[in-house]
């Protein structure tokens, strides 16, 4: 027997039971005679001590140990005296007088210290991601996930809904992203594609009449990682049956709030129910579309106010364009680097420039103040309702989208700057009547938001022939502290409607019937109306443990080039494998 207890266990009440413990050597201190050793494994940490007075063997054998070796030992509890206890462990109150000890297994020195929470360079954790797992943060991040989606898996069953796991090799669905793919041994030059997520299948069970689905659904996107993406992600991917955008928003906001209630008790929900804002309302006032509710700091509009100035750059984008405004409470004291690099920032989303006015003791102070008439900057001034301290950032562009987008991603820098964005609250909210389609401008062409099966607006399918751009969509995202949580739509189960879509996107009848040819065939047979959702629970996750990016919540993630550093993922094969799967490689 390895153990009679784990070294989480041991309270005073086990005092002089004699007991047997398993586990890694997390620290190792010599006092002169007595040796102490803090055993550890995934439950605590106990602390045991030698001393040669009680086992002379077993003394020596404990003066060979190392960090990270694997022992068994036996002794006995004892109870340390009032004043000894060490109150930052579970097991304080007691150590463990050892009499045998054996060394199941030596270990090399660990290439990072698992005892300490210094920080370690990522590769090398990644690298070597079974040791890193041994740290107690990463540690409870499993658990935690663990117990996270347990428990959802039991409201979803409570609520009715029934799991059903999906095929992982299977026919592309588009998502937007670039899809991986698998050469078919079988059938030469076919492949399967890995799903970007189970979004066809789930509308087929819902053909089947399985009424309420949910999956805890692996999907996979070949899109360029980034700090709240991975290439492998996991969603709770859900959908219903005979339902409107409400019910599905309703439901999932049940379920948030539950969750959110029991495992993350020590943060705060600011509001129930969850706020709502349309999509176009997001953008105007938060310049995104996934706004970080937190804090305030909205957007204002100045596009008429500016009409006809002498700033050209404000006069020209009022003629076509929009010209909105962001005043930052304290602002003022902004050095010129702070305002550069928001200037930068504002660049790197679509913007020409980021002009300000500083709110100074003596008045409103501008390089762009020359342009304007003091009764005009006094109107600015105004409509920005900015006060002594503060700062005014303006952008202008022939783009709504720009417009805003700039102003969003600054007012995020802003809040960080100003610490508003605390991490003990969480702010949801819904975002409604997105855009059908939006502009490509890449491919000059109509995309679909959201994906081609999304429906649009009832009062909207007949605008689909004559203005395609302006139809508003029935999606809906939900958003937490400035992150896109999930995002999901009610279904088009008319096979008519969903060709007229597949068309506006501009896909050629061939393509239709080679890509959807089954959906659409399956929309014959009787669909029943429908809509679902999709949870980024990595993301939840991240958020809900304050971790700066989802690869913390990740067991074995890839790095941020998309590798798997631990196994060399993704390698070369063998030629024999390769000409198996009937692969050649090119050099490019
Ligand atoms: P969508 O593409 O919006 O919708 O995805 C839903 C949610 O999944 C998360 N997510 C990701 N998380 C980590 N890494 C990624 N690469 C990644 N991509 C997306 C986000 C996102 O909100 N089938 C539809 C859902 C539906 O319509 O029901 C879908 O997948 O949190
Ligand atoms: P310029 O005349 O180009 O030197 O710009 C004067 C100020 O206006 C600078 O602070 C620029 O950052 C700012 N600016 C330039 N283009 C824009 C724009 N499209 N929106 C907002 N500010 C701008």
């Amino acid at each position: 027997m390895y153990r009679t207890h784990t070294c989480g266990e041991l309270r005073a009440s086990h005092d002089s039971e004699t007991v047997t413990l398993s586990g890694w050597v997390h620290r190792r201190r010599d006092h002169g005679e007595l040796i102490f050793i803090d055993l550890r494994d995934r439950y605590g940490l106990t602390q045991i001590v030698f001393d040669p007075a009680l086992n002379k063997e077993a003394h020596a054998l404990a003066e060979t140990v190392r960090s990270e070796f694997v022992l068994k030992v036996t002794g006995k509890v004892w109870v340390r005296p009032a004043g000894l206890e060490n109150k930052e462990l579970a097991t304080g109150a007691i150590e463990v007088r050892i009499t045998e000890i054996e060394i199941l297994n030596k270990a090399k020195t660990p290439p990072f210290e698992i005892d300490q929470d210094k920080e370690v360079n990522e590769e090398l954790r990644l690298k070597y991601r079974y040791l890193d797992l041994r740290k107690e943060r990463m540690k409870n991040n499993l658990v935690f996930r663990h117990k996270f989606i347990k428990r959802l898996r039991d409201l979803m069953d409570e609520r009715g809904f029934c799991e059903v796991e999906t095929p992982m090799l299977m026919k592309g669905t588009p998502e937007g992203s670039r899809e991986f793919i698998v050469p078919a041994r079988l059938y030469p030059g076919t492949f399967y594609v890995l799903p970007q997520s189970p979004q066809q299948l789930k509308q087929l069970l819902m053909v089947s009449g399985m009424d309420k689905y949910f999956q805890i659904a692996r999907c996979f996107r070949d899109e360029d990682s980034r700090g709240d993406r991975q290439p492998e992600f996991t969603q709770l991917d859900l959908e219903m049956s005979f339902v409107e955008e409400e019910d599905v928003m309703s439901l999932n906001e049940e379920v948030l709030t539950i969750l959110l209630k029991e495992l993350v008790p020590e943060k705060e929900i600011m509001q129930t129910p969850f706020p709502r804002l349309t999509w176009h309302d997001a953008m105007s006032r938060f310049g995104t579309d996934k706004p970080d509710l937190r804090f305030g700091m909205e957007i204002r509009d100045v596009t008429e106010l500016v009409k006809g100035c002498d700033f050209k750059v404000f006069a020209d984008a009022a003629a076509k364009g929009y010209v909105k405004c962001l005043t930052v409470e304290g602002g003022a004291e902004f050095s010129r680097k702070e305002i550069d690099d928001m200037t930068e920032l504002a660049k790197v989303y679509g913007a020409k420039g980021l002009a300000y006015i500083q709110m100074e003791a003596d008045g409103p102070k501008a390089p762009i103040a020359k342009f304007f008439k003091p009764e005009e900057l006094e109107a600015l001034v105004k409509a920005a309702e900015a006060k002594t301290g503060d700062i005014i950032f303006f952008s202008a562009s022939d783009s709504f989208e720009v417009a805003c987008n700039a102003l969003g991603y600054v007012r995020l820098a802003c809040g960080d700057r100003f610490k508003l964005r605390d991490p003990k609250k969480l702010a949801l909210l819904w975002v409604t009547d997105f855009p059908l389609f939006e502009y490509s401008e890449a491919e000059k062409r109509l995309a679909s938001a959201h994906h081609p099966f999304t429906a649009p607006k009832d009062d909207q399918i007949a605008q689909l022939d004559t203005d395609p751009k302006n139809v508003l969509a029935k999606a809906y995202d939900i958003a937490m502290n400035g992150s896109e949580i999930g995002g999901g739509s009610i279904r088009i189960h008319s096979p008519i409607v969903q060709e007229k879509i597949f068309k506006t996107l501009g896909i050629s009848d061939v393509e239709i019937g080679r890509r959807f040819g089954h959906i659409l065939e399956a929309f014959e047979y009787g669909a029943p109306p429908h809509g679902g959702i999709a949870l980024g629970l990595d993301r939840i996750l991240m958020l809900l443990r304050d971790e700066p990016n989802i690869r913390e919540v990740i067991a074995f993630p890839k790095d941020s080039k998309a590798k798997d550093l631990l196994t060399g993922a993704p390698s070369s094969l063998p030629d024999e494998t390769l000409k198996e799967m009937h692969v050649k490689c090119v050099e490019e």
